[in-house]
């Protein structure tokens, strides 16, 4: 079936404009929690206490990114991935979030970037990839009407340092995510529970978004300034009324509440309710400031859901079917193994008028990979990604404004709440030795780039 098709998947069919690329993030890579002047982060913290990170994990260490990066960079090289994706660490740079500047976390970026450089590398900058100094948090974090200074101010140091080199910037990464679970479920750092820290948190996030990409756009004129959102395809359970409206009320929540009052189109309240409680926190001059003319919009996505109506849940009424209850292949994370859900969102997003290009800023796979001599035979990755990209080639020839797909990730590394059980790599790495191996999804991706399959 898929697989005649996918050996006839061939890098020339996207176009040679087509963005290549693989995504990492700080706090998941770097490791050095504390060297050479690093501030406190709300994940080293949360990491340290009891319960929170599955088998007790921390990221210390992690990848070792702060010490390898040149051999991760070669790796790239190795497998000829022309973009690579990298959030910096603002309490590297900021200890205390505000100022003092911390030299050494400059100087650290600027090894990274101009290495990549040296290797023929395009930098990828993430500023925001959920690691907020703690020492903010301490002031109450995204829920303080203040974290949009904070963010202008950190936006600003890092424009003018790095801004001569890099021209690929993006300015938050998932919102939706880390406000859900960092905020509301206190799944995720800070931690923190409830309706109002969740709605002051999206409402700052909203305004620090397009607030750091003026300050981008003034500093370096010539930037391509994206931000990325995690998105699901959404399902009803059913045809019954109640599921096709519990679905829509899903869909709003993770697919609309943060794109369309960028798109300045306003939160999209009147199909998820609970979003009016924003309306105490908005002031009369935020409605034009909560829009930007982005250059791209970065979509990540990994799976779809399936909801059917349920009185239990709180503000959504809403609960997920599981994969694992339908009895559907899904990955590590109990994600449902379902291509079609990128043609699916990428033509659901390219509807809106204001968005001028998508990029598929991450989509990877988590499988139980295991080492036999010396290999990493990872079938099922390799296949997740060839099909994923015929669905994102189907959507392109129909249209859609598609320029980039990036892979999450390079390695494998620190997977948040799941610590190190999750693999996503298309690099295997053994977290006692250091010693990475390239998987043979990274094999494939390395002959699939060099356009010789
Ligand atoms: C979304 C996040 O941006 C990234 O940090 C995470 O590791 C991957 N998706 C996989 O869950």
């Amino acid at each position: 079936m898929n697989k005649t098709d996918n050996s006839e998947l061939n890098k020339a069919q996207f176009g040679d404009n087509f963005k290549w690329g693989v995504s990492t993030a700080a706090f998941q890579i770097e490791g050095a929690h504390d060297a050479d002047g690093k501030g406190l982060s709300i994940w080293d913290v949360f990491t340290s206490q009891k319960g929170k990170v599955k088998g007790g994990h921390h990221a210390m260490t992690a990848c070792d990114f702060y010490s390898s990066y040149k051999n991760d960079i070669l790796l790239l090289g190795e497998l000829n991935i022309p973009n690579f994706r990298f959030s910096l660490s603002w309490s590297r740079i900021l200890p205390n979030g505000t100022s003092p500047v911390n030299q050494a976390g400059i100087d650290y970026y600027n090894q990274v970037i101009d290495f990549l450089l040296e290797c023929g590398i395009e930098p990828w900058i993430t500023l925001y990839h959920w690691d907020l100094p703690h020492e903010l948090e301490l002031k109450g974090g995204w829920t303080n009407r203040d974290s949009i200074a904070w963010f202008e101010n950190y936006t600003e140091i890092c424009a003018q340092n790095f801004g001569d080199r890099v021209k690929n910037w993006m300015i938050i990464n998932e919102p939706s995510v880390f406000t859900g679970a960092g905020y509301f479920l206190g799944i995720h750092a800070p931690g923190k529970r409830g309706l109002s820290n969740y709605l002051k948190a999206v409402h700052h996030v909203t305004l620090a978004t397009t607030a750091g990409a003026k300050v981008l756009r003034n500093i370096v004129p010539d930037a391509n300034i994206g931000t990325t959102f995690s998105c699901t395809h959404i399902e009803p359970a059913s045809t019954k009324k109640r599921d096709v409206a519990a679905a829509k009320r899903v869909d709003t929540l993770l697919n609309r509440t943060f794109i369309e009052p960028i798109l300045g189109l306003g939160y999209p309240q009147a199909d998820l309710p609970v979003l009016k409680k924003l309306n105490r926190y908005i002031l009369p001059e935020d409605e034009k400031n909560m829009a930007f003319d982005f250059d791209f919009i970065g979509l990540q996505c990994y799976t779809r859901e399936i909801v059917r109506a349920s009185i239990f849940t709180p503000y959504v009424g809403a609960a997920l079917v599981t994969a694992e209850k339908r009895n559907v292949p899904f990955t590590e994370m109990k994600w449902e193994v379902y291509p079609p859900s990128i043609y699916h969102l990428l033509k659901k997003f390219d509807t809106y008028k204001g968005i001028k290009k998508i990029i598929i800023t991450e989509n990877g796979a988590a499988f139980p990979d295991t080492v036999s001599n010396g290999e990493v035979k990872d079938n099922e990755r390799t296949k997740y990604i060839q099909d994923h990209l015929q669905q994102l080639l189907k959507a392109k020839k129909e249209g859609v404004k598609v320029e980039g797909y990036f892979v999450w990730s390079l390695t494998d590394n620190f997977e948040w709440a799941e610590g190190y059980h999750t693999r996503f790599g298309l690099i295997y790495v053994d977290f006692d030795t250091q010693q990475r191996i390239i998987k043979q999804s990274g094999q494939w991706f390395r002959k699939f780039l060099s356009n010789h399959i």
